[in-house]
């Protein structure tokens, strides 16, 4: 069965986001897919018990409720995972996350892996989120800036991935600040594009919470290079029938 890790050039890059509105998308077109987040710092202490705010942002965009089956590790300083693994006396380890991650592609038509941070982000001593993409064998969407500073970022993560042979499907440019900065993310695309030779699925523009709350995802991906995600979904749903 098949999916996309996502990742991104930095933390609070808009992972999350993206995450969320590509499985509205798909469950909106019938498609069973499911977000799975395996390693979550920072997470919030509520009740007395752990809980982890992508997920919440998952639950929110979409109006579903996806349960525990969403992380492997949730840990609550607001750190690099390995960090926080270390501060919460808790050792992360790639087995449990590969063997959760083959659970659910088995179990759901399409599974969205939601990284930490970028790539070079550790998850312990040894391991970096790179090395778990490696493993899980996954194509990767890359959530990037849209304005200043992105063509650096990205084209240094798409070297990352490339270095490992890892598939790259595309990446998503975000407008994470209100500011209008149309010429440069224009310019932004296209010397990325020309640069990696990666599709630009498309853009993100920057919204309100009220406006992502209610978001009509099959607008806002109208001009998204929606077949590059699709095709593959496709294909893997024709062969298992
Ligand atoms: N296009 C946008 N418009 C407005 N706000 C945005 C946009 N993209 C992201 N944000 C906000 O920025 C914050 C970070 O976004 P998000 O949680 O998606 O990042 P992330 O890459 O998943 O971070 P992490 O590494 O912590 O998982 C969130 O509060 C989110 O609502
Ligand atoms: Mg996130």
């Amino acid at each position: 069965m098949k999916g996309f890790f996502i990742t991104g050039t930095d933390t609070e890059i808009g992972k999350t986001l993206t995450t969320g509105l590509i499985v509205k998308y798909f469950l909106e077109e019938g498609i069973d897919v499911f977000p799975y987040k395996p390693v979550q710092s920072g997470a919030i202490r509520k009740n007395d018990r752990l809980v982890a705010p992508d997920m919440e942002s998952y639950e929110r965009i979409t109006k579903c409720t996806f349960g525990e089956e969403v992380n492997t590790y949730v840990l609550e300083t607001p750190s690099s995972p390995h960090l926080a693994a270390s501060i919460d006396g808790v050792s992360i380890e790639l087995k449990p996350i590969l063997e959760q991650v083959k659970k659910l592609r088995n179990a759901h038509e399409l599974l969205l892996v939601e990284g930490a941070g970028g790539l070079i982000v550790p998850l312990n001593e040894e391991a970096t989120i790179l090395d778990l993409i490696d493993q899980v064998s996954l194509p990767v969407i890359l959530v990037a800036r849209a304005g200043l500073g992105t063509i650096n970022h990205t084209v240094l993560s798409v070297m990352a991935l490339k270095q490992r042979n890892i598939q790259i499907a595309g990446i998503v440019l975000n407008q994470t600040s209100p500011d209008e900065m149309l010429e440069i993310e224009k310019d932004n695309k296209r010397m990325i594009e020309r640069i990696t030779e990666v599709p630009i699925i498309g853009m993100l523009p920057f919204m309100t919470q009220d406006t992502m709350d209610e978001l009509n995802v099959k607008d806002l991906f109208k001009n998204w290079k929606m077949e590059v995600l699709k095709e593959d979904v496709q294909s893997e749903s024709a062969a298992a029938n």
